[in-house]
């Protein structure tokens, strides 16, 4: 069921029309909606129609992120407006779409219903509790290679790019051992950005998933430049469906084993296949770009992540194409995500088109401004980390997000 409050009769009329009558359950008044929150536990979904003052949206998704962490949020606005979106975000609203677009509303619900059922089945994945194989507090055990995952609930922002460039970077000239990691499973295209032939690939680890090893991964891994090996997606995206949690998890492992630095690409989504990453990450890279649905995206990352318990002084903010000119600065990103950028990579058309010749920038230009801010961004947080960075992420770690 879905919880609809609208003032507007006829407004409400056409959104329960839009759920399914009997699917809706709709309110007019503020009291009775916070009594139906209350009683009806189960819910997932609030959708706020477009007569719902702002203030009291943000009131109420400010109490629901909460007392009801995995109850979604959506909210209807007749006009939609920057400074409204930046508002109900920062205050935990999930969605805020346009009431005249009906395909756009019931996508968004689709979403938070999707997120919502991720953070209720979290503890509990296939009817078991999961052991977690990291302590809140400490992330993963301390022995062996460092984890890191580019992660964003977004897609297209620039993780893979991120992940690639950071992996060559840390290998810096085979002075160091770094695993690049492919788990954007079903259209992972790390192969087709480094021209490396996807002979081997993860898939192959199915068969033997039960009993594989240092040299079975190692036999899987593709060599690409000094010090940097890279275990690719499988070229057939339905293959992506058979590869466990656990093959996942105990790949990163043997992975840390053999190498100083692993480096995962990720796909946008809180799937079991991704929660499985994230549980083994010591360093969340959490990519996002100047822009309002990107922004939105990380601040819902942020929650989640809060949920799931992954330290905060752990994650950090890398905003991608930081100098494009779309109206929001830094603070304005800061603010919204309500977390410092730590990393700033610039806007250059040189990126695509390192994509197109198959060559990362790191690679082909090392002192391009986009190659350095990799540079500075490996340096600064793993090869020679930065005790004002530290000191800045360790500041964010001990507030709430
Ligand atoms: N700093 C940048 N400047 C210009 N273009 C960029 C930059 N970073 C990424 N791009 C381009 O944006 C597109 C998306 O980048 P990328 O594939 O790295 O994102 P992604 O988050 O991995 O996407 P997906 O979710 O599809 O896997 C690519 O065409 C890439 O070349
Ligand atoms: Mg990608």
């Amino acid at each position: 069921m879905t919880i609809v409050y609208e003032q507007w009769q006829q407004q409400a009329k056409q959104l329960a029309t839009l759920f399914g009558i009997e699917e809706t359950h709709v309110v007019s008044t503020a009291d009775s909606l916070v009594e139906l929150v209350n009683t009806e536990r189960a819910e997932q979904l609030v959708v706020l129609g477009p007569s719902t003052p702002l203030a009291e949206a943000v009131g109420f998704s400010e109490q629901c992120r909460v007392r009801r962490p995995t109850l979604g949020v959506v909210l209807l606005r007749q006009h939609l407006d920057v400074n409204v979106m930046t508002e109900a975000i920062r205050a935990g609203v999930r969605e805020v779409v346009d009431a005249n677009d009906p395909a756009a509303i019931l996508a968004a619900c689709a979403r938070s219903q999707d997120l919502s059922r991720q953070l209720e089945a979290k503890p509990k994945l296939n009817g078991q509790t999961v052991p977690s194989a990291r302590t809140p507090e400490d992330g993963p055990e301390p022995m062996g290679g460092q984890v890191i995952t580019v992660f964003a609930a977004k897609g297209g922002v620039g993780k893979t790019t991120t992940a690639i460039n950071l992996a060559v970077a840390l290998a810096d000239g085979g002075r160091h051992k770094v695993c690049l990691m492919d788990l954007d499973l079903a259209f992972g295209d790390v192969a087709i950005l480094t021209q490396l032939s996807p002979e081997r690939t993860i898939a192959d680890a199915i068969p033997v998933a039960d009993r594989i090893d240092e040299t079975g991964l190692r036999s899987l891994l593709a060599p690409y430049r000094s010090g940097l090996d890279v275990l690719l997606a499988p070229v057939q995206p339905a293959a992506a469906e058979d590869i466990g949690r656990q093959l996942i998890s105990d790949l990163i492992q043997l992975a840390r084993d053999a190498f100083e630095y692993v480096v995962i690409d990720t796909a946008s989504a809180f799937s079991e296949q991704m929660l499985a990453a994230l549980d083994a990450t010591h360093h969340y890279l959490l990519v996002t770009t100047p822009e309002i649905p990107s922004l939105k995206n990380t601040r819902v990352t942020l929650d989640m992540f809060d949920l799931l318990d992954y330290r905060k002084a752990a994650r950090t903010l890398v905003l991608n194409r930081a100098d494009s000119k779309v109206g929001l600065s830094s603070g304005d990103v800061e603010k919204i995500v309500r977390m410092p950028i730590v990393g700033s990579i610039p806007s250059s058309r040189d990126v695509p088109v390192a994509a197109n010749a198959g060559v990362p920038l790191t690679v082909s230009s090392p002192s391009h401004p986009v190659s350095q801010a990799y540079k500075d961004l490996a340096t600064r947080l793993f090869l020679n980390p930065n005790v004002a960075d530290l000191q800045k992420r360790s500041r964010f770690g001990r507030g709430r997000g």
